[in-house]
């Protein structure tokens, strides 16, 4: 097996990757939006204020950490609203909703970049109709992109048939518009942005700890059909990692 190319794209690629000189960013290219926009004529659905949400004020980091793993069997219990919200709002919320530039979040980001866009499936979600939906940072409210009662079996086949991934009651779905990251980084971005990417993942893993409710990081999935599953046009947005998260038994 010869694999040394990949090794090398690990290694030291800012100081390696970067000439500063030739970036988009360096040449005065405008700055990719840092959000897909709201489809002219949508109305976004606002999420309860996360501030207002009594989750994990009670929660002792120290047993949160001790506590995560993995979870493939998820409870039939769905998810309210206000626990997807906390979830939301822990794997991509605005921290500063005052401060526009950058939009710093609840995880950090290479450069605050940001690329990353956040797609929930709702399967089981009180009150949210079985479909997908965008999670929008900016205004902490989701855009729906379709309504399908049957998600949870296209997502399932989609992350090459395991099935615990279609019984969740949320599957949280995150793309990249790399050009955010390339465009100060250039190829260096493709480095970073899965980095990114982890950062929600454990904060997803985490904030499950204070509802009941667990996940599990899936990388395991085919491309085409996961992209076609959120419509994305799999070059300049891509499917890049997903998590299930449910209710677990104790
Ligand atoms: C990047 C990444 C990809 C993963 N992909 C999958 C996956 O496709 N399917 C799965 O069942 N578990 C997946 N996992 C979960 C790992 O199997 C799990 O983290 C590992 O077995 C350790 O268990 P723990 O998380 O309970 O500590 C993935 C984890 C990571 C970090």
């Amino acid at each position: 097996m010869d694999i040394p190319g990949n090794r090398e794209f690990l290694k030291d690629s800012i100081r390696l990757r970067i000439d500063f000189s030739a970036t988009d960013q360096a040449r005065g290219v405008p700055q990719p939006p840092i959000e897909k926009p709201v489809p002219p004529g949508v109305e976004p659905m606002p999420l309860p204020d996360p501030g207002a949400l009594p989750f994990g004020k009670d929660l002792d980091l120290r047993a949160a950490i001790a506590r995560r793993r993995s979870q493939r069997r998820f409870l039939p219990a769905p998810l309210s609203i206000e626990e997807l919200s906390f979830l939301l709002w822990a794997t991509q919320g605005v921290r500063d909703p005052d401060r526009r530039q950058p939009m710093l979040r609840t995880v950090p980001s290479a450069g605050a970049r940001h690329a990353l866009e956040t797609y929930v499936a709702a399967l089981r979600v009180t009150g949210v109709e079985a479909g997908l939906y965008r999670y929008l940072p900016s205004r902490h409210a989701l855009v729906t992109e379709y309504l399908a009662g049957d998600l949870g079996k296209r997502l399932a086949r989609a992350c090459l048939g395991q099935t615990f991934v279609g019984e969740a009651a949320a599957v949280f779905i995150w793309a990249t518009i790399p050009r955010r990251m390339e465009w100060r980084y250039g190829l260096a971005a493709h480095r970073v942005i899965p980095m990114d990417a982890g950062h929600a993942c454990q904060n997803l893993y985490l904030a499950c700890e204070a509802i009941g409710a667990g996940t599990c990081a899936v990388a395991a999935y085919h491309q085409e059909q996961m992209d076609a599953l959120l419509r994305a046009d799999g070059e300049e947005e891509f499917t890049l990692y997903l998590a299930p998260a449910g209710k677990v038994g104790a």
